[in-house]
C-alpha cells in the first residue's frame, strides 16, 4: 500500500473513533480516540500511548489533545488509571459484558504497561511544545513514582501487576497456572478472573494489601522492560536534574533486576516471577522478548533472544511474525476461538516494539520483514485487532486504533 493510502486509511480510523465532549461527573474535557467504537468504547491507557504515537504522522493538536486527556485522569495520589469511562451512561451494557477492578464508577483501579512517558516525549519531539511538556511532567513523575511505591514492595526494582489485564496480555497463557484456569477458553478465563475479583473486593483500592495477600502477583516482564523504557524516556525529558538522575537510576536497576531474575539461562528467555516467593513462570511468550526494547541489554542475551526464539520458524519466525506465542507452545492457538486473545495471533504494537528494538540491535533485515509483513497484513485484511500469523486473517476488532502505528514501524 502507498504512504498516502496507509495515511488516509489511518487518519480514517483515528477521527472515526475519535470521541470529544465534557464530562459530567468530573467536569473536565475529553478529546481521545476510543480504541473500537463496538468492541472497547472508552480511553484505554496504553491504546491512548499508541494513538497519539500514530496521530504524531496525522495530526499534532490531537496527539497532544490524545496525551493531555488520558493525563487529566491522573488521581492526587498520582494513579493514573487503566479505562477511563469517559461517556459511560451511553455504553450501560459494557459492564455487563466486561468486569474489571473497579474503587469509582468512573475509572478503573488497574493499571497498564507503563508506556506513557515515551509515548509524551515522541509528542513534545514533534510539537516542540514547552507548554505541552511542562504541564506532563509533574504528572508523569507522580505516576511513575506511584508505581514503585505502591506495586514495588519488595523494592528489586521490578513492579507487580495484580490481575492478568494490567499487563496489557489479558488471556496470555503464562498466566493459566497461577489462575488456575479449568478451562482453556474465554469464558474459563472470565471465571477464573471473578475469582480473583472477589478476592479482591475487601481490599480493592489497597495494592500493597492486595499484592502482601498474593492472589494474583505477577513481576511481568513485558511490564517491567516498558517500565524501564517509561522511565528512560522520563529522565531524557526532565534534562540534567536531581529528578533525571532518580528515574535513571530506577531504570538501570529494573534493567538488572529484569537480567538478574528474570533471565533463565538455559532457557534463553525471560519469564515473569509469580508470587511474593518469585518463582519463575517457564513459558515462553511475546513477553519473553521485550527486553530487548533495551537499547543496553546485554549483548549474549540480545544474540541468545534472536537466534534461538525470534528467527526461529518453530518458534516466532512464522509467515506473519511475531505471534504472541511462539508456535511450539502446547497451548498456542494461531486464531483467536471466542476472544480468547494474546494466545498466538500477531499484534500490531508487539510488532511496533519489537521492530525497532531488532533494527537498533543491529538487526535491519528481521526488522524489514516484520515491517513489511505487518503492512502486508494491513493490505490483506485491514486495520484489525490482530492477525493469523500463518494467513493474516483479520481477527478481533475492526478498525482498530493502535494498528495505526503501522504509520510508525
Ligand atoms: C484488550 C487487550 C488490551 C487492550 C484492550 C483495549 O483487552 O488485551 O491490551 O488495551 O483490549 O484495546
Amino acid at each position: 500500500m502507498e504512504r498516502s493510502e496507509l495515511e488516509a486509511q489511518a487518519r480514517q480510523i483515528l477521527l472515526g473513533n475519535l470521541r470529544r465532549g465534557v464530562a459530567d461527573w468530573n467536569g473536565k474535557e475529553f478529546s481521545f480516540v476510543v480504541p473500537s467504537l463496538t468492541g472497547y468504547p472508552f480511553q484505554w491507557f496504553w491504546d491512548s500511548c499508541f494513538h497519539a504515537i500514530a496521530l504524531t504522522h496525522l495530526d499534532l493538536e490531537q496527539a497532544k489533545a490524545e496525551l493531555t486527556t488520558l493525563l487529566s485522569g491522573a488521581q492526587p495520589d498520582g494513579f493514573i488509571p487503566h479505562i477511563i469511562f469517559w461517556e459511560m451512561e451511553k455504553q450501560p451494557d459494557f459492564l455487563s459484558r466486561n468486569i474489571v477492578g473497579m474503587t469509582s464508577p468512573y475509572f478503573s483501579a488497574t493499571i497498564q504497561p507503563p508506556i506513557v512517558a515515551y509515548a509524551v516525549e515522541r509528542v513534545y519531539r514533534a510539537t516542540g511544545d514547552e507548554d505541552f511538556l511542562n504541564a506532563a511532567l509533574p504528572v508523569l513523575t507522580a505516576y511513575y513514582r506511584w508505581l514503585r511505591y505502591h506495586r514495588d514492595p519488595d523494592e528489586d526494582g521490578l513492579i507487580a501487576v495484580i490481575q492478568p489485564e494490567e499487563a496489557g496480555t489479558d488471556c496470555s497463557p503464562k498466566y493459566d497456572e497461577a489462575l488456575g484456569l479449568e478451562e482453556l477458553s474465554n469464558q474459563g478465563f472470565i471465571a477464573a478472573l471473578r475469582k480473583v475479583y472477589s478476592a479482591y473486593e475487601p481490599m480493592r483500592g489497597d495494592d500493597r494489601r492486595i499484592l502482601e495477600a498474593d492472589i494474583f502477583h505477577f513481576e511481568d516482564v513485558l511490564v517491567n522492560s516498558i517500565y524501564a523504557f517509561g522511565m528512560r524516556s522520563l529522565a531524557r525529558m526532565l534534562g540534567e536534574s536531581p529528578e533525571a538522575e532518580e528515574f535513571r537510576r530506577e531504570a538501570d536497576k529494573t534493567r538488572d533486576a529484569l537480567v538478574g531474575k528474570c533471565w533463565n539461562e538455559e532457557a534463553g528467555a525471560f519469564f515473569d516471577l509469580c508470587g511474593v516467593g518469585e518463582e519463575q513462570v517457564e513459558v515462553v511468550t511475546i513477553s519473553s522478548l521485550m527486553p530487548l526494547t533495551l537499547a543496553d541489554l546485554p549483548r549474549n542475551i540480545v544474540e541468545r533472544l534472536v537466534g534461538e526464539w525470534v528467527s526461529n520458524p518453530e518458534h516466532f519466525w512464522l509467515p506473519y511474525p511475531l505471534p504472541s506465542v511462539p508456535a511450539s507452545n502446547p497451548k498456542f492457538m494461531p486464531g483467536n476461538p471466542r476472544g480468547f486473545i494474546w494466545r498466538g495471533p500477531t499484534w500490531v504494537n508487539t510488532n511496533w516494539f519489537l521492530s525497532h528494538s531488532l533494527r537498533g540491535h543491529g538487526y535491519p533485515e528481521l526488522a524489514d520483514t516484520i515491517v513489511a509483513k505487518t503492512h502486508e497484513a494491513i493490505e490483506l485484511s485491514g486495520f484489525r485487532e490482530y492477525y493469523n500469523p500463518y494467513t493474516a486473517e483479520g481477527l478481533g476488532a475492526r478498525n482498530f486504533g493502535w494498528t495505526t502505528l503501522a504509520l510508525d514501524l
